[in-house]
């Protein structure tokens, strides 16, 4: 640890490791400081590494292949023996990925001579050149003051606690408790039909729970188009997730080896008991301990920290980036304003493009999008044309048992400019990457009509969508 550095970075988070990397890169004395103990080892990688992206993917992957083996190979002639999962080597397979990913992370920190700071750190002056951060080391509490001339705020975000359903990290969990199940939950309550509920309701569904999801808004999927939320919500209730919107959830207690739970919906009260039940409606900035104070840091009414479209606090030389200021909780949109922020600091002239961020949900079929929504663009005043294609006439999505879903497109009539693309589909994460691509270089539906896509794939759907926007699909 040296005593000043040109860039102190607080948290090592997507966002907050890869603007400690750039700035390594560009030349930059850099210290990350991050606080984290995972399973009693200090980590990088923050939520998204240790307790969210990844080992919930991990979790979806082999509850899908689970799944999959057990009742989807009939049909092409493929026959099992007993299928059965061992949730155990399930969860250490997990543990296997998020152990090698974090420490690659800090093999990359090291060889780019960014200085890992085991411990918390405190914003104490934000003020004039030298900025003060205070470092209380994990080993020993021993506290130092640091000084940097640049800093980058990168705490993240912790789960919303709810008064009515209290975790107590055995029978109520939060997501971090979902990841680590040692058995399958007979039944499963989950409170948040948002992301966390649908991917990690899924995972356990698929390894045999019963699975209730209490959803307090009257309309599923708010931000999603309505006609990609309507679709979704059929065929997640039709793989057996109970999704009930307009339920509020009153009380939860845990009564022996079982939580009940009290819902309210229509005016009717209702008690169901479950083995497990994760709370998951949606998550909080953290920045305890982060700011001292006489920081200096302006924050919204929200508690968020208040930046600037680069990410600007309101304080020369601060920076506060991903979950711990406006816009979506999403890794890659850390990374981006981590990049951005270390190079503003560097003094070039990068802008992350807040309009382009996709949103992704990894069920099965996959639920992403990236612009705006039909809804979106109505109500921002467009003259709005939209095009779909169903997947169920895309013979790629036939032949690998996948036709369900669809694609749309939404466009602005008068300039034919392409404002949003949406996908319930096999890989829609990646589909609507070409839906990014092409609104970044200003593309015209007419442009995805004419470009020639590769036969048989599932993004031929992002072509037909085009054509259908102007009543011309083949297959439709
Ligand atoms: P974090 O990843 O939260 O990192 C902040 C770090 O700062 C933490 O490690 C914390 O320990 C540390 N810290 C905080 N305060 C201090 C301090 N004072 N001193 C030192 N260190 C401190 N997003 C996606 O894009 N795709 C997904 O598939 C996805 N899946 C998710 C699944 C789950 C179950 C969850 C919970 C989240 C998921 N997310 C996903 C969201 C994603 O994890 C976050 O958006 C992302 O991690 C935010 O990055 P960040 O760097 O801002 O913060
Ligand atoms: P969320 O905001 O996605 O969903 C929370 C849901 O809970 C909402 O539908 C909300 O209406 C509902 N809700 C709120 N209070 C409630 C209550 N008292 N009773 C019943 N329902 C209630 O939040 P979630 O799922 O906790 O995830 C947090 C964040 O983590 C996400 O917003 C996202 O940014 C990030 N994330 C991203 C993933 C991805 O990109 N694939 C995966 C998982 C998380």
């Amino acid at each position: 640890m040296k005593d000043s550095y040109d860039l102190v970075v607080i948290g090592g988070g997507p966002g907050g490791y890869e603007a400690a990397i750039r700035a390594g890169q560009l030349g930059m004395s850099v210290a990350c400081i991050e606080k984290r103990v995972y399973k009693g080892e200090p980590a990088l990688g923050g939520t998204c590494l240790n307790v969210g992206c990844i080992p919930s993917k991990a979790l979806l992957d082999s509850s899908h292949r689970y799944e999959a083996t057990k009742h989807d190979l009939a049909e092409h002639g493929i026959s099992t023996g007993d299928v059965a999962i061992d949730i155990e080597q399930m969860i250490a397979r997990k543990e296997g990925i998020v152990k090698q990913l974090t420490g690659g992370i800090a093999a990359l920190l090291k060889g780019n001579g960014v200085d890992w700071l085991q411990g918390w750190g405190t914003l104490v002056d934000g003020k004039g050149n030298d900025k003060k951060v205070k470092f209380t080391a994990l080993a020993d509490d021993s506290e130092t003051t640091i000084t940097a001339k640049n800093v980058i705020l990168a705490a993240g975000s912790v789960p919303i606690d709810i008064p009515v359903a209290k975790t107590d990290g055995d029978r109520i969990v939060d997501s971090t408790g979902a990841l680590d199940f040692t058995a399958v939950p007979k039944r499963l309550g989950v409170i948040g039909a948002g992301v966390i509920g649908l991917e990690l309701g899924s995972v356990w569904r698929r390894l045999g729970a019963e699975v209730v999801v209490y959803e307090a808004l009257p309309s599923f999927l708010a931000a999603a188009d309505k006609d990609i939320a309507k679709e979704a919500g059929k065929m997640l209730k039709k793989q057996g997730l109970d999704i009930r919107v307009d339920t509020k959830v009153t009380n939860a207690e845990v009564k022996g080896d079982q939580v009940i739970v009290t819902s309210e919906a229509k005016g009717e009260s209702s008690e169901e008991s479950f083995d497990k039940l994760i709370v998951c409606v949606g998550r909080r900035a953290y920045s305890e301990k982060l700011l001292g104070e006489d920081s200096g840091i302006q924050l919204t009414e929200r508690g968020l920290i208040d930046v600037n479209d680069q990410c600007k606090t309101n304080l020369d030389g601060v920076y506060a980036i991903g979950d711990l200021v406006r816009g979506p909780m999403l890794a890659h949109k850390a990374m981006e304003e981590g990049m951005m922020a270390v190079e503003r600091i560097h003094g070039d002239k990068a802008q992350v493009n807040y309009d382009t961020i996709i949103n992704v949900i990894y069920t099965h079929p996959e639920i992403a999008w990236v612009g705006l929504t039909e809804q979106e663009a109505e109500a921002a005043g467009y003259e709005v044309k939209t095009g779909s294609f169903n997947l169920a006439a895309n013979g790629r999505a036939l032949a690998q048992s996948e036709a369900q879903g669809s694609i749309k497109v939404v466009a602005d009539a008068k300039t034919d400019r392409l404002l949003g693309m949406h996908a319930i589909s096999a890989g829609a994460g990646d589909i609507v990457h070409q839906g990014m691509i092409a609104m970044e270089f200003v593309s015209s539906i007419e442009d995805l009509q004419l470009m020639t896509f590769a036969h048989p794939t599932i993004s031929e759907a992002v072509h037909e969508a085009a054509l259908s926007a102007d009543g011309r699909a083949i297959h439709a």
